[in-house]
């Protein structure tokens, strides 16, 4: 994989499991790649590998308390300029420590001043891992942005078999990498200089985009956002569907999450993975889809309906397989509309929520996206061209232009759905930050 670690600032926080051992040849990993790596330790991790280790593999003198050496770098300077917060292994009771926003060591200080990437690697006994307070507490940190790597099953120290052995340290190291290429560019600063441009970095780019992205943009807003395609079923064996892949959907509600939103993907068949921290419902009709909707609403503050709903679903659908006969030419088939979810919210008079929807559009494409927004009555609509093929439907790349009532408010050239969806998130939480202070 294509690395973005050359000159990244990484703090390695390294806990007292067993795992800790493996820190070293991550550690290890980080520094080859160009990495510049900080290593915290907490006391329990000094019992199991020495500090000295740490500091002659990754060049720099390793923390531990917070007042231990004044004349070591501080919390908040580690936490300043870190690009990323790697806490492998992470022990129940660090992580414990961080859903409760304690600051009692190096680590833990540095955790929660933090305002780049924060990873967790849990490493513990079993048993430990699968308590409903460390399970709970792994939910939390997810919901919250954090990213978890799930650890592998396996031989523990402990001497049983099973969940909670650290991920090994390549795969840690893969995971990261990941994690940076997919936090790349970021708008705030694009659309607030309205230069179209980022501003010059000090450093190289790839290193201060991670840093544009607030991650607590996100937070106090619970999204509801629909997805894919939706199957009308003609009979049991056969449907009426779309070519929607789900991909912006799926992209918008990770983003969302990463920054912190407590997001509810509605989604119809699709073959994607659900992104981490999403609570995601799984449907097929656009009936099935819209009383799905309907028991979010209420609790949402933003709604983005990416779904290619069906417009029509058959008026009787047969209960059994329908058979063609020696005499038939032709058969009829009659449909019926189907709702439209996204303008049910968006007529909605009561706990309406900042409402966005999809213009897939092949011709006078402006004109139409227009007619959707008064129609449906959105706050924002995003258009894409769906006649092109090198872009929208089963693509990974989407060129977009946003209108909301006023008229155009932005254009995302034609780059990878997963950027858009983070220019898309950005712009959407700003707005709807102002619609809620508003109603
Ligand atoms: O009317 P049209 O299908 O072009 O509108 C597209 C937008 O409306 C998308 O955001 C889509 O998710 C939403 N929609 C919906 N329910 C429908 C049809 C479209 O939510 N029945």
């Amino acid at each position: 994989m294509d690395t973005q670690l050359k000159n990244r600032k990484i703090v390695l926080g390294v806990t007292g499991g067993i795992a800790a051992y493996k820190s070293c040849t991550l550690c290890r990993l980080l520094v080859k790649a160009g990495a510049d790596v900080f290593v915290c330790m907490t006391e329990a991790a000094t019992h199991l590998v020495g500090s000295d280790t740490f500091e002659a593999l990754s060049g720099h003198k390793v923390s531990i308390g917070i007042f231990s050496d004044t004349k070591s770098i501080s919390h908040i300077a580690l936490a300043k300029d870190a690009d990323m917060v790697l806490i492998a292994p992470a022990t129940a009771n660090t992580l414990g420590k961080i859903v409760a926003g304690m600051a009692d060591n190096m680590l833990t200080a540095v955790t929660l001043a933090a305002t780049c990437p924060v990873v967790v690697a849990p490493s513990m006994n079993t048993n430990m891992y699968h308590n409903i307070a460390t399970q709970e507490n792994l939910k939390t940190l997810a919901r919250r942005g954090i990213y978890v790597i799930t650890p592998a099953s396996g031989d523990l120290a402990c001497g049983v078999v099973g969940d909670g052995r650290m991920k090994e340290p390549e795969d840690i190291f893969e995971d990261i990498c990941s994690i940076l290429n997919d936090r790349l560019p970021h708008t705030p600063l694009m659309i607030e200089n309205g230069q179209g441009r980022l501003p010059s970095p000090k450093a190289p780019l790839e290193l201060t985009q991670t840093k544009l992205l607030p991650k607590s943009l996100g937070l106090g807003f619970k999204v509801l956002i629909t997805a894919g395609p939706t199957e009308e079923q003609i009979d049991p064996v056969r449907y009426i569907s779309n070519n929607s892949s789900g991909k912006m959907g799926f992209y918008l509600a990770q983003v969302a999450a990463q920054l912190g939103a407590d997001v509810t993907l509605i989604s119809g068949p699709v073959n994607l993975p659900t992104p981490q921290g999403v609570r995601r419902i799984d449907v097929k009709s656009a009936v099935q889809m819209l009383h799905a909707v309907e028991a979010f609403v209420t609790d949402s503050d933003i709604m983005i309906g990416t779904a290619a709903v069906a417009d029509f679903r058959c008026e009787n659908i047969s209960p059994i397989k329908i058979k063609k006969t020696e005499d038939q030419d032709s058969l009829t088939i009659k449909l019926v509309k189907n709702p439209d979810i996204l303008a049910t919210v968006g007529k909605r008079e009561v706990q309406r929520p900042y409402t966005v929807g999809f213009a897939a559009e092949t011709n006078n494409c402006e004109e139409h996206a227009k007619e959707k927004l008064v129609r449906k009555n959105l706050d924002l609509i995003v258009l894409n061209d769906v006649s092109r093929q090198d872009i929208g439907f089963n693509s990974d790349d989407n060129e977009v232009t946003v209108f909301d009532k006023d008229g155009q408010v932005a254009h995302f050239d034609k780059q990878s759905k997963q950027t858009i969806a983070t220019f898309l998130m950005d712009l959407i939480f700003k707005a709807a930050k102002q619609y809620k202070n508003a109603n």
